[in-house]
């Protein structure tokens, strides 16, 4: 489905979503539904890495999932734990850099370490950067964004008048990042769900109805293909 005069999207975001109705439709518990979407996320991690996308930033955990059942977050938890360790391997053998954004000092102090080794131990790989938000959420990341500004402003660090979108920008967790030009939400639902609400500003999205757990790099394909059409009918960002 790609040929060499595709355009590979330099970001891609992703909203993985369908994991708990994939879990249903297979009447299986839904920690199960997980854990077959992490498998899902690593074959991903490796498609885009094959495919030459830079960036791959994937919504992992939301600051609105804390609202969910005790059982469901401490499953969600265990299997971060589970693959912090896995994506080390992982991101070693892809030359993979990993990054998390969002607020992490909520999470257990073991798992915060984890995600500091992860980070640590890939940031001198040179492929891909892949960005997992883990209890993410834009206007949460924005007012962090702002407090820091405020902070900076009473210290004279920073005039109104030398608040820029690029400075605005750098004070996001996405700081030095391009902003994404796809963005993929599965499981049929069309909503931002508070995602990257300023880096998506340009961006094209596109929606398809399968579960998280069965997409794939077909999928993944389609995506790019559908994105080579908006970009060749609108000329690109820069136009937009
Ligand atoms: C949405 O499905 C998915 C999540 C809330 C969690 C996504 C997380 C993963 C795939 C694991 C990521 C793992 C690592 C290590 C970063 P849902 O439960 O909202 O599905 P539903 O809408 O069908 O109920």
């Amino acid at each position: 489905m790609i040929d060499e005069t595709m355009k590979i999207p330099q970001h891609v975001a992703i909203i993985m979503d369908g994991n708990g109705r994939w879990a249903k439709a297979h009447k299986v518990p839904r920690q199960l539904g997980h854990k077959e979407g992490c498998q899902t996320l690593e074959q991903t991690v490796e498609d885009a890495a094959r495919l030459g996308i830079k960036y791959l930033t994937v919504y992992a955990f939301s600051t609105e999932n804390w609202k969910r059942s005790e059982e469901e977050v401490s499953a969600l938890m265990q299997l971060f734990r589970f693959y912090a360790k896995r994506l080390l391997g992982i991101a070693k053998t892809n030359n993979v850099r990993v990054r998390m954004i969002g607020e992490r000092s909520r999470f257990a102090p073991d798992l915060v370490e984890a995600i500091g080794r992860l980070e640590r131990e890939t940031q001198q790989n040179t492929g891909l950067t892949f960005v997992i938000a883990v209890n993410y959420g834009s206007r949460d990341e924005m007012v962090r964004a702002g407090r820091r500004m405020l902070a900076d402003a009473a210290e004279g660090r920073l005039k109104p008048e030398e608040l820029t979108e690029q400075v605005f920008s750098d004070y996001l967790d996405t700081a030095g990042m391009p902003d994404p030009d796809l963005l993929i939400r599965t499981s049929g639902e069309e909503r931002l769900s508070n995602f990257l609400l300023w880096q998506l500003a340009y961006t094209e999205f596109y929606f398809t109805d399968i579960y998280w757990p069965d997409f794939n790099k077909e999928e993944l394909e389609k995506a790019i293909a559908y994105y080579n059409g908006r970009d060749r009918r609108f000329g690109g960002r820069n136009e937009a």
